[in-house]
């Protein structure tokens, strides 16, 4: 029976243009989308937009227009890089949709009527960067910008009231929170006691948001917005059948940045309305430029269409799952993305298509010779290719992307070595037979590290997939048949020079 995958990603802030942080998350997810879909799942990929709160009235009201025409033009620019990523989600949410709003007064309904929102006055620190109330103790390490002390009447979640249970799923679920010393980060803040969340904010003050039903003075702090989103798309309101079939979801991507929000407010939200909580919430690193992180606020941020437009978006891709260690940060640098490219994609994949469609065209006319019987050498690399599938599964299912990529490219370099000591294009002169079937394991051990990798390059592969005129993406030994003629081809990945540097 097929499994169902309901996958998330942040959803991202309209205050400025996407950067690639942001594709990063995307391009994440929608390589975990395209893999559980390769494994025959009922994949079900969320992303989309965070347009209210203060950060995007700010930025609107610095151009002069409303937040809502804001909010259209941004929206655009995530779509469009979106489509040109080859992201291939479900449902793009923004929460300043109808269905969306819908939901979150629903939600903020329940956790009153249970009895869990209460007015106070509140006399405390602020952030403005942060859009939340600050302890003296977090305003005291500098992290925070532009505080202010502010007396206000507010409403709070009765965060606290679900701090015991929050631990306790914590740990009998270990795979709630990933990495393990992210899970650790946050069970070492709750051995402090949990402050109850101000979840309003006065409408004289910020009005760029969703009114609470129950005094329409204030609308509702940005995060009890957001983090709805998550149940609003599989249909909370809207759809109880869909609603069933995907929730809880399996995995909420996030960078580390918001790991609090996504493990602490968003479970005990749920809690108090009576939902399931998601499987896992994973946090990853960030990417460095230098040793700072990339922000449009370091002003340091690397555009993702630039790279596009010279590189193309599949070695993109493939740079930006093969070089990050998920759950560390990771350095992007050009010259690593270049190092990267040449040596695994044009010197070690594309070289191995070049070599081979060029000596099955001069030797056997372009049609793939056939493997009629093999010799030890074939076997074996018919077994490394069966060892690969089981390493490349169990490296994924640990969200080890970095290692299963790699253990690919090492099999592609064993074909490689295969070919030098088999050096089929001198066994065409002595043994026609024999150097077909040498072409025929090298064409299609290629063709399994290929489908392996199309989750990561999905249209480059789909170019070499048809190469080599099959259109198979089983994963097991024997989809490319004998007697098929071989499609025409630039080089998949033509060398990048260098010299730059
Ligand atoms: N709107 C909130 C999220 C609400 S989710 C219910 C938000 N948005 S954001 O636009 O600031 O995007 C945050 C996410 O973008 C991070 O968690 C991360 O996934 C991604 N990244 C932004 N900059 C990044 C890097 N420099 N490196 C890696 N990912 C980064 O927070």
């Amino acid at each position: 029976m097929n499994n169902r995958f309901y996958i998330t990603t942040p959803i991202y802030y309209v205050n400025d243009i996407p950067h690639i942080g942001h594709a990063y998350t995307t391009i994440l997810a929608d390589v975990l989308s395209r893999y559980q879909q390769q494994l025959g799942n009922n994949t079900f990929f969320l992303t989309g937009l965070d347009e209210h709160g203060q950060k995007v009235q700010d930025a609107a009201s610095k151009r002069g227009i409303e937040p809502k025409d804001h909010c259209d033009e941004m929206s655009k620019h995530f779509t469009d890089l979106w489509e040109r990523l080859h992201i291939s989600n479900n449902d793009f949410i923004r929460t300043t949709e109808k269905r969306h709003k819908r939901v979150v007064k629903k939600i903020l309904k329940v956790v009153y009527e249970a009895g869990d929102i209460y007015e106070d006055e509140y006399e405390g620190l602020y952030s403005v960067s942060e859009e939340r109330f600050i302890t003296d103790k977090e305003a005291d390490t500098g992290q925070f910008r532009d505080i202010k002390k502010l007396k206000e009447k507010n409403y709070f979640f009765k965060m606290s009231k679900y701090q015991n249970a929050l631990i306790e799923h914590i740990n009998s679920n270990p795979s709630f929170i990933q990495p393990e010393h992210r899970k650790n980060e946050i069970l070492g803040f709750l051995r402090q006691p949990l402050n109850d969340l101000c979840i309003s904010r006065p409408k004289s003050r910020l009005n760029w948001g969703i009114e609470l039903p129950f005094d329409s003075g204030y609308v509702t702090y940005v995060w009890f917005d957001a983090l709805i989103n998550y149940i609003t798309a599989p249909g909370y309101l809207d759809d109880k059948i869909s609603f069933g079939n995907y929730w809880p979801a399996n995995l909420h991507l996030i960078g580390k940045d918001i790991l609090t929000a996504h493990t602490v407010y968003w479970p005990t939200i749920l809690m108090s309305a009576g939902i399931e909580l998601p499987k896992t919430i994973f946090a990853h690193g960030w990417w460095l430029m230098g040793d700072a992180k990339m922000s449009k606020s370091s002003g340091n941020v690397v555009n993702p269409m630039d790279l596009i437009d010279d590189y193309g978006v599949d070695p993109v891709r493939y740079y930006l799952m093969r070089e990050m260690v998920l759950g560390q940060d990771a350095n992007f640098t050009l010259k690593s993305f270049i190092n990267r490219y040449n040596s695994d994609l044009a010197n070690d994949f594309g070289n191995l298509l070049s070599r081979i469609s060029t000596l099955i065209k001069k030797n056997f006319d372009g049609y793939i010779p056939e493997a009629s019987s093999s010799g030890d050498k074939e076997k074996k690399i018919i077994s490394q290719s069966q060892e690969l599938i089981k390493k490349f599964d169990d490296n994924m299912s640990k969200m080890s992307i970095n290692d299963a990529i790699e253990e690919t490219l090492q099999f592609v370099r064993n074909i490689n070595r295969y070919f030098e000591h088999m050096a089929p294009w001198k066994l065409v002169k002595e043994d026609l037979k024999s150097a077909g079937i040498v072409l025929y394991t090298g064409a299609e051990a290629l063709r399994i590290c290929a489908v392996l990798l199309s989750p990561i390059m999905p249209q480059r592969i789909k170019t070499l997939l048809s190469v080599l005129n099959t259109d198979s993406v089983d994963r097991n030994w024997g989809g490319l048949k004998s007697g098929t003629k071989l499609g025409e081809h630039k080089p998949l990945f033509p060398r990048i020079n260098s010299d730059i540097f």
